[in-house]
């Protein structure tokens, strides 16, 4: 018979009448990789830290078990507890980046856990430590960690963050998103890294996401869960060749969706031909850049970080003007600089940014609906207040 590591049973959790867990059983095998996945809010995270034995403020786990290596981590004591986690289980979190505390060098912290359960002496630690930041492919990995958190990427804190999982030697890693706030490039190879590691040092893991194809690179078994139930449960095969339920077949075809060819000639609403742009004189981030973006369609720019995506929305907005090339919106020249657009071009062309900036939305010296605001602006700038032709032309 498999080896058991964990065994979840009808676990059920809740937050005051809600409940968020309702019923959710799986197993994992020792030495295999279980994928959660689901939706937000599906209750991924609070499954896998339930795991460890955890519930965050204000959930409270009022049914069920999960047995590690037999014994119910939900009946522990507090002091139980602490003997268990950063040593026999482990976490790696979403932001690596917000998880480390940024006035300590990483080596510090990745060896923590494993000095403060005294699982091994310090040298020997450390040593343990370079050995998984070469194993995760870090740069410079006897030195790697003399960093401080704020001189490593994205991508590096996550490899680091695994490698402090993995120094004391764990039976089980709960990884929670961790490549999830990263470009997809980066994506790829710590996907990658974290893959091997877990190969190599054959740990037991199980790893969250709400990305079915990221769950299919590492994991053996997918568990698909909706709004704290469970879907579906199999091999990754199963799940991707023959998913049983309507929504793991959706979650299968989104990966798999393709947009029908627009079969009438459509008018180009958007023309950049050759642009250069950058920050500071004599550098360019954008170098002879083109495209045509035609009517009532949607264009996807796609690159890793750092590679000009922003910057290119900021000279199509109008935010940095580009130093040479042509710009043409809607039949017309579109001049580069903001002052010179007219209103009706600046209505026109708007922009959704990454992060809502924290207080854009209540200015309190700013009567009215924040909401509305702009179309006050415009209007009274002079903007017909009807839809403009664009959109009444928008096919659909
Ligand atoms: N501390 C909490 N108090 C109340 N509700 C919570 C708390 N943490 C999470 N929830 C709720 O539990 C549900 C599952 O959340 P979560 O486990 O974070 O989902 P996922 O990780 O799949 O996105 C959500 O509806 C969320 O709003
Ligand atoms: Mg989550």
């Amino acid at each position: 018979m498999a080896d058991i590591l964990l065994k979840v049973s009808d676990l059920e959790i809740k937050a005051g009448d809600t409940t968020i867990v309702d019923g959710v059983s799986f197993e994992l095998e020792k030495g295999r990789v279980l994928g959660l996945i689901g939706g937000s809010g599906a209750g991924k995270s609070t499954i896998g830290l339930a795991s460890l034995g955890h519930s965050h403020d204000g959930l409270q786990i009022t049914g069920g078990r999960a047995e590690l290596n037999g014994r119910d981590i939900l009946q522990l004591s507090k002091r139980e507890t602490r003997t268990l986690r950063g040593a026999t289980v482990t976490y790696v979190a979403q932001s690596a980046a917000a998880a480390f505390n940024p006035a300590h060098r990483l080596i510090d912290q990745v060896i923590e856990a494993t000095l403060w359960h005294g699982l091994t002496g310090r040298a020997e630690a450390i040593e343990r430590a370079k050995e998984l930041f070469a194993l995760l492919g870090l740069p410079d990995p006897k030195n790697f960690g003399d960093r401080y958190p704020h001189q490593g990427s994205g991508g590096q804190l996550q490899r680091a963050m695994t490698a402090m999982a993995l120094c004391p030697y764990p039976e089980l890693i709960v990884f929670d998103e961790p490549t999830t706030a990263l470009d997809v490039t980066t994506q790829i190879e710590v996907l990658a890294a974290i893959k091997q590691a877990i190969a190599t040092t054959a740990t037991s893991a199980l790893y969250i996401s709400h990305d079915l194809a990221v769950v299919a690179q590492v994991a053996d078994e997918i568990l698909v869960l909706r709004d704290g139930r469970m879907v579906e449960r199999g091999s990754v095969a199963n799940i991707f060749n023959s998913p049983k339920k309507d929504y793991t077949r959706r979650l299968v075809s989104l990966r798999q969706t393709e947009k029908p060819a627009h079969a009438e000639a459509r008018d180009n609403l958007l023309s950049i031909v050759g642009i250069e742009a950058g920050y500071t004189p004599g550098t360019s981030v954008l170098q002879n850049v083109s495209l045509d973006l035609l009517l009532g369609e949607t264009l996807a720019v796609v690159g890793e970080s750092g590679s000009g995506k922003s910057t290119l929305a900021r000279v199509v907005t109008g935010l940095l003007p580009a130093s040479s090339g042509r710009l043409r919106f809607d039949g017309q020249e579109l001049p580069g600089a903001l002052a010179a657009r007219t209103s009706d071009i600046l209505r026109n062309i708007q922009i959704v940014n990454q992060i809502p900036r924290p207080g854009a939305q209540s200015a309190p010296d700013r009567p009215g609906d924040p909401v509305a605001s702009p179309r006050l602006l415009f209007r009274a700038k002079g903007c017909r207040p009807e839809p403009s032709p664009l959109c009444a032309a928008r096919p659909d």
